[in-house]
């Protein structure tokens, strides 16, 4: 405990001393002894903006996961940033570099080139938006970039979705199957618009797009990538059932990256940030079972007592990267800013940056 209690005098020191040259942005999922050293708690659309328009620090340590630090580095040090400081990057720290996203992993660049270039075959790319979750490589957002493409994170889905299929006939939407189906069922559209593509099926012989036929891609809207996020592919339909009869009059709120069944059975599904305010908004004596990474749930239950807030499932189901993060790496990446050699700094490179910048900024402009 009282080494604990160091770590927190020192990170606040550093903190004080830093004061507006450094700004340490911590994603929802993260622990909570680091979240209290966060100048900005939030889900990762508040981040990334947050990253976007900051225009005079010169340190941002990103307590999330890689992707997040990647983004937050295009954002943050485009040329219009730049010009503002005059030339001068900021560097972003991520306190862990094995702090990576297995979701983002499952779906790589070379992947993705080879599903559009065998799309390629029997429709027109020209004719289709590729989308991709923020859940992903620099790298894949610059894939997008380059094909007139756009980025969404979970708040934004919808608005972004709509507004692809207003200007073109078919998106591809990429890594997380979940997301983009749940959003296209919400949006109205019919099961049979949509398909998932499956990079493993490709050799089946009578449907060697992605497991999919020609046919059943030229007649879809949706095409979907076969990526998931384990944290929340955990949650199935049989944790309502268990929670409702236990608690008849409980809502379940849950994330969208939840398989359809689980969304389709709970009350309402939406981003962290408006699971936060679904809860913090309602009144006292209310019950929530909350299908999403559990620290941000035992988080918002010792936040509220005056509510009942449980995890959806009977064991928690944490992100183990987002974990990684704790409070001697924090105070070691902050010790290497005031050393004056920053470590852990995450840089996209030069030919990436500009590509991804475009499919991210896109998607910042769509509201
Ligand atoms: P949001 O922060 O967009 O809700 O996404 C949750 C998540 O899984 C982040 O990795
Ligand atoms: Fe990736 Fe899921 Fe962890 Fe988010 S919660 S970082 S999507 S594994």
């Amino acid at each position: 405990m009282y080494h604990m209690d160091a770590l927190h005098h020192h990170i606040e020191t550093i903190r004080e001393r830093q004061g507006k040259k450094l700004l340490i942005l911590g994603h929802h999922y993260q622990r909570e002894e680091v979240i209290l050293h966060a100048d900005l708690q939030g889900d990762s659309f508040q981040l990334s903006a947050a990253a976007a328009n900051n225009s005079n620090c010169e340190t941002i340590v990103f307590c999330g996961v890689h992707f997040m630090a990647e983004t937050a580095d295009i954002l943050a040090n485009s040329a219009k940033n730049l010009a503002q400081r005059n030339g001068k990057c900021v560097n972003v720290l991520l306190p862990d570099l094995d702090a990576g996203c297995s979701m983002a992993d499952m779906a790589t660049r070379q992947d993705v080139e080879r599903c559009w270039n065998k799309l390629s075959e029997i429709v027109n790319t020209d004719d289709i938006t590729p989308i991709t979750y923020v859940n992903s490589t620099a790298d894949l957002k610059a894939f997008c970039g380059r094909h007139g493409g756009i980025a969404c994170t979970s708040s934004n889905a919808q608005a972004v979705l709509a507004a692809a299929l207003k200007q073109k006939r078919q998106v591809l939407f990429f890594p997380d199957q979940h997301l983009g189906r749940n959003t296209a069922l919400k949006m109205g559209m019919a099961s049979s618009d949509i398909v998932c593509w499956d990079d493993m099926k490709s050799g089946d012989a009578d449907a060697n797009f992605g497991g999919n036929t020609a046919e059943q891609i030229r007649n879809s809207r949706v095409i979907l990538w076969n990526g998931y996020c384990c944290v929340h592919q955990k949650f199935v339909p049989d944790h309502i059932d268990a929670i409702r009869l236990a608690f008849p009059e409980i809502r379940v709120i849950v994330h969208p990256e939840c398989p359809r069944a689980v969304v389709e059975k709970a009350d309402e599904a939406g981003s962290t940030s408006h699971i936060v305010k679904q809860i913090s908004e309602s009144p006292t004596g209310s019950a929530w079972a909350v299908g999403t990474e559990a620290r941000l749930v035992e988080r918002l239950a010792k936040q509220y007592p005056d509510k009942t807030v449980i995890n959806l499932a009977f064991q928690p189901s944490y992100c183990d990267t987002m974990g990684l993060i704790d409070l001697p790496k924090l105070a070691a990446v902050l010790d290497s800013v005031e050393s004056g050699q920053p470590k852990n700094v995450i840089r996209v490179d030069e030919h990436t940056a500009p590509n991804a910048l475009l499919c991210l900024e896109r998607m910042l402009a769509c509201t």
